[in-house]
């Protein structure tokens, strides 16, 4: 099967700085298409305690990537995947980071705007995603050359909507404060990315939070607006 495109990896020091531009934050999932050495997914996980995956359609470089991650002992950290990236699931991300081609970000945009969740980052080292609006654009000097990195975010809103009889299931119900804490601000209009602003935790333990109150019957329905 032919590649999309070859194997060339960015220089650690972009690779650093791709993160650091993404804000990767710890438990945060970081997935990058095309794992080339593991690099990206190793450099995650280790300076940034991210839970990373890669995705990687040549073998050789798979089972590379896969024999670095077992030598460093980040088995539970980073999960390798041998396969094309068009076709794995995208929408546990929280960061994507690439280095394809324009014309390859090109195609993946569409799959990009309909899996992954709002807020989620997209960072792409020397190509554009055409259309996108870059939040940043970063222009770095390695290895005798210049490299770019560009900074985007998906667009949208993801907003809890709490059953309409909130107050009596309540009565039934042991919540800890955290939750309970949370549940307040669930008013069908906050988004989860203004609640978790609010009550100063990350997105993900915020989605967390809400899939758990919507398993205990208190959230109806969290609407997605992109
Ligand atoms: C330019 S390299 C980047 C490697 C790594 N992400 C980095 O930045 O150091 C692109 C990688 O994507 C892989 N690749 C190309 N097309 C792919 C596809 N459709 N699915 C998965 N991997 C692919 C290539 O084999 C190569 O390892």
């Amino acid at each position: 099967m032919p590649y999309d495109v070859p194997f060339v990896p960015t220089p650690e020091v972009v690779v650093r700085r791709m993160l650091q531009l993404a804000n990767v934050k710890r438990g945060e999932v970081v997935y990058d298409l095309g794992c080339g050495d593991g690099r990206i997914v190793i450099m995650a996980a280790r300076e940034f305690g991210a839970q990373a995956a890669c995705i990687e359609i040549r073998k050789d470089l798979y089972e590379q990537t896969l024999r670095r991650v077992k030598d460093l002992g980040l088995e539970d950290r980073v999960h390798v995947i041998y396969g094309n990236f068009f076709e794995e699931d995208l929408s546990e991300a929280d960061v994507v980071t690439m280095y394809l081609l324009t014309s390859v970000n090109e195609r993946i945009k569409p799959k990009l705007e309909r899996e992954l969740k709002p807020s989620t980052r997209v960072v792409s080292h020397d190509f554009e995603v055409p259309g996108w609006k870059p939040l940043i654009v970063e222009d770095l000097y390695e290895e005798w050359r210049s490299h770019k990195i560009y900074l985007y975010k998906i667009l949208g809103l993801e907003i809890p909507v709490p059953v309409s009889d909130l107050e009596e299931r309540l009565k039934s119900v042991q919540l800890n404060e955290k939750y309970l804490e949370v549940l307040e601000l669930i008013d069908g209009n906050r988004s989860i990315e203004e609640i978790s602003y609010k009550m100063q935790l990350t997105i993900r333990s915020v989605r967390n939070i809400v899939s758990e109150l919507m398993k205990q019957g208190l959230i109806k329905e969290v609407r997605v607006v992109k």
